[in-house]
């Protein structure tokens, strides 16, 4: 067996969440301690994780260079925050989205951690100068926040406060980069950080659209899973401009007057309820029922298509 990574790594709330980042470090070679407030949710966890790393292992998607075997072998579980923490070097927190049970955590783990360790929360859209304000180790503190489900969708979101010290940055980020996940640095912390705010100015446009009748809900959707979706898999909307025109100069020259001419034209923000909220609801209910049952099966389809096409987004990289 290749030697484990150095230094532990320890995830606070053994979820959805935390599952997911175990296997993640667990695939980089890290030592893994799961804690959990509810002990037998630990022991679930690792029951889960082991189950779901041998189905990766036989569909050819396990990440990392380790057996199954070897890499749950790598996971323990924890009973106490205080056994966890000892000599860690990476704190991944991810615990419900609750302010004050996060404040609470980090105050426990700010009296019991050294001044080497990087403390870091999952949250999607908790503020980390609002999670991390006054601690002792506030230099040491960032947010890594993941995209769902984290082992299918590499991007990271990595969040300072402002007291966070430039290398606590960088120590995330190269072990981000470690366990083969794409971090990118938010430079100020920013309420709904980069990914949430280009997904609800999306959303907005949506409903929108919508709302005053110009597309269906169904076809709205088929906007994006046919149509912009399919090239922003592989680049982005600024790379889009610069390769829709002779470069981005010349994409803002022929462009730029017929975009703020639309632009201007975007209306207020939607509330989203009322007579919308029952259309589009109506439409996603043809598409896929709201009972667990159906919900569950097409949540496994698309982790299906998503590590699919991650692999297809490893092999167009290497080529
Ligand atoms: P979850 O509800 O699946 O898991 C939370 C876990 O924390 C549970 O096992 C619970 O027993 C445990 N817990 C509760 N109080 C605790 C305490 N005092 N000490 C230790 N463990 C405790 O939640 P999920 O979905 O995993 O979310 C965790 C974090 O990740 C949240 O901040 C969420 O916003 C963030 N996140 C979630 C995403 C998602 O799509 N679910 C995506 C990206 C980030």
């Amino acid at each position: 067996m290749a030697s484990p990574a150095t230094g532990e790594v320890v995830i606070i709330g053994s979820g959805l969440i935390g599952q997911s980042w175990a296997m993640l470090f667990a695939s980089g070679g890290f030592k893994v301690k799961l804690y959990d407030i509810e002990p037998q949710q630990v022991t679930n966890a690792l029951e889960k994780i082991r189950k779901e790393m041998k189905f990766l292992e036989q569909s050819g998607s396990l990440k990392g260079s380790l057996s199954a075997e070897e890499q749950g072998s790598l996971i323990s579980g924890c009973l106490t925050m205080q056994a966890a923490a000892e000599g860690a070097m990476h704190i991944q927190e991810c615990v419900p989205e609750n302010l004050e049970l996060k404040k609470k955590i980090f105050a426990q783990l700010d009296q019991i951690i050294d001044d080497k360790v990087v403390l870091s929360s999952s949250t999607s859209c908790l503020l980390p100068s609002n999670l991390f304000a006054g601690l002792v180790h506030a230099k040491q503190c960032i947010v890594a926040h993941p995209v769902n489900p984290p082992y299918y969708v590499p991007l990271v979101e990595l969040v300072p406060h402002p007291e966070t010290a430039p290398a606590t940055v960088d120590r995330t980020y190269a072990l981000m980069r470690k366990i083969g996940q794409s971090p990118v640095r938010v430079m100020k912390e920013i309420d709904g950080f980069a990914l949430n705010r280009l997904q609800y100015a999306v959303i907005s446009e949506a409903w929108r659209l919508v709302e005053e009748g110009i597309v269906s809900p169904s076809d709205l959707d088929l906007v994006m899973s046919d149509g912009l979706g399919m090239r922003y898999a592989f680049i982005g909307p600024l790379e889009t401009m610069h390769l829709n025109a002779e470069g981005m100069l010349s994409y803002c020259d022929k462009y730029s007057e017929g975009m703020r001419r639309v632009l201007k034209t975007f209306g207020p923000i939607p509330d989203f309820s009322g007579a919308t909220v029952e259309k589009v609801n109506q439409a996603m209910c043809v598409k896929v029922p709201d009972d667990p049952g159906h919900l569950a099966a097409r949540r496994q389809w698309r982790d299906e298509c998503l590590l699919r096409l991650a692999k297809l987004k490893r092999q167009m990289q290497s080529q």
